[in-house]
């Protein structure tokens, strides 16, 4: 027992009618209820009687003034429920032993409805086992069926993924000169497309991703280098992936600014086409973006807003995704100019984009996200992004429509979602835009 239930002692009565609880906004097994007594010696004692009666451990406790009722008191408590018993046994539990009735916010809506989701970047090691296709076993019109050694190579990058851990470094490849020889294709052809269909955001990092990260003609490079390359900018990390993950699990990644991708490269015979990704698609068309401020927001939004959403909204959200982060473009001064990795990850789709064949839509999450697509042909329908701020809040707009029993948030310091669900939360979030708020009131005066 921490100070603050000590101080609480002093307003001991008997449980008042109402108790809030509310399923945990981190970690399972944890509940945080409200209640509040009437006036009676005694009545705390024996409330808190009850939970250890229960096997129930209070990690916090503390006291505030009732809202409903002057001169009471309302306790807000921290319950660990993994120790003895199950959720519903510790709710069944009290509602049975407290006098008057328990009103629960969510828990219910949180249990039965909403899909699990990652709280922790670290959670996302759960991914690996969760893929869809492993990335050895090729369909029968993949370039690589008939060849025995590329699917022998195919399996040894679906184990290195297979086998990572968050925090762990990038397995370095070693590539064969048969993998760098498709590579130096892919490069050459795409480069020299750049400055003309690319957005400037791409053209501006992908020099720097020259200097950094061994982008050159006749070296592949290697994930590890470009993750932390993308950490210095963004924040954003790239993770080995073994084959295909659910749109679900892969949008996931992004609320933690972490971007699944594949090291193998395409079969040799095809090097301009490619059925999946690949590191050439990755690498080229999905990094430079990363490193960008804005893009890297705009993509951490539509992760975020996939966690706990219903599975029509993942399908939407999936979408929306194709449609900007995969097939995107933008308006760049009177010009339009591609963003999507693609589009920047295909020499022949990359200079189709920008002629007047296909037909393009300005970007609206909500006719975007129900546009049907073709995905082993050139788009038909584009949409063009007026910038990614703009896009970002379109997309936070739409997040919004999302039916979900809680708000969530990103924590950068810890790398974890906070689900905001508790004055608590609320509490701390507003401690921090406090702080940004006098940070950013300190720096205009010193403009000024
Ligand atoms: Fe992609």
């Amino acid at each position: 027992m921490d100070a603050a239930f000590h101080k609480t002692t002093k307003k001991e009565s008997a449980w008042q009618e109402t108790m809030y609880i509310e399923e945990p906004p981190n970690k399972g097994g944890v509940l945080s209820c409200i209640f509040s007594l009437k006036e009676e010696v005694g009545a705390l004692a024996k409330a808190l009687r009850l939970f250890e009666e229960n096997g129930i451990n209070l990690t916090h406790i503390e006291s505030r003034p009732s809202r409903l009722n002057k001169g009471e008191y309302e306790f807000f408590v921290n319950v660990d429920a993994t120790c003895s018993k199950s959720l519903d046994e510790v709710i069944d539990h009290l509602r049975a032993q407290i006098s008057g009735h328990i009103i629960e916010l969510s828990r219910n809506k949180i249990k039965d409805t909403v899909p699990w989701f990652p709280r922790d970047i670290q959670d996302l090691d759960r991914f690996a086992n969760q893929i869809l296709s492993y990335g050895s076993e090729l369909d029968a019109d993949h370039p690589g069926f008939t060849d025995p050694v590329y699917r022998t190579r195919r399996k040894e990058f679906a184990d290195i993924a297979y086998n990572y851990k968050y925090g762990q470094p990038i397995p370095r490849v070693e590539y064969t000169e048969e993998e760098k020889k498709t590579w130096r294709t892919v490069f050459q052809k795409l480069k020299s497309l750049y400055p003309t269909h690319a957005c400037k955001e791409h053209n501006q990092v992908f020099p720097l991703l020259e200097k950094y990260c061994g982008y050159k003609e006749d070296n592949i490079p290697q994930l590890e280098d470009i993750s932390k390359f993308l950490q210095s900018c963004t924040g954003f990390s790239l993770r080995p992936v073994a084959g295909l993950l659910s749109s679900r699990d892969f949008l996931a990644g992004l609320a933690f600014r972490v971007f699944h991708s594949t090291q193998y490269i395409r079969h040799s015979s095809k090097p301009m086409y490619t059925p999946e990704p690949d590191i050439c698609h990755e690498v080229l068309g999905h990094v430079p973006l990363f490193a960008d401020p804005s893009f890297a927001q705009f993509s951490q939004e539509i992760g975020l807003a996939s966690l706990g959403a219903p599975d029509e909204y993942i399908e939407k959200l999936a979408t929306v995704y194709w449609f900007t982060v995969e097939f995107g473009l933008c308006k760049q001064d009177s010009e339009i100019k591609a963003y999507g990795a693609g589009l920047l990850s295909s020499f022949g789709e990359l200079h189709y984009c920008l002629t007047d064949k296909p037909e393009v839509h300005p970007f609206d999450p909500e006719k975007t996200a129900v546009q049907k697509y073709p995905i082993t042909e050139f788009q038909p329908v584009y949409f063009v992004a007026e910038s990614f701020d703009n896009a970002k809040e379109k997309v936070r707009k739409f997040a919004a429509t999302i039916p979900k029993p809680f708000s969530l948030r990103y924590n950068p310091y810890t790398r974890s979602v906070e689900v905001l669900d508790n004055i608590q939360q609320l509490q701390n979030l507003a401690d921090n835009i406090n702080g940004e708020l006098a940070t950013l009131c300190n720096a205009l005066k010193k403009m000024v």
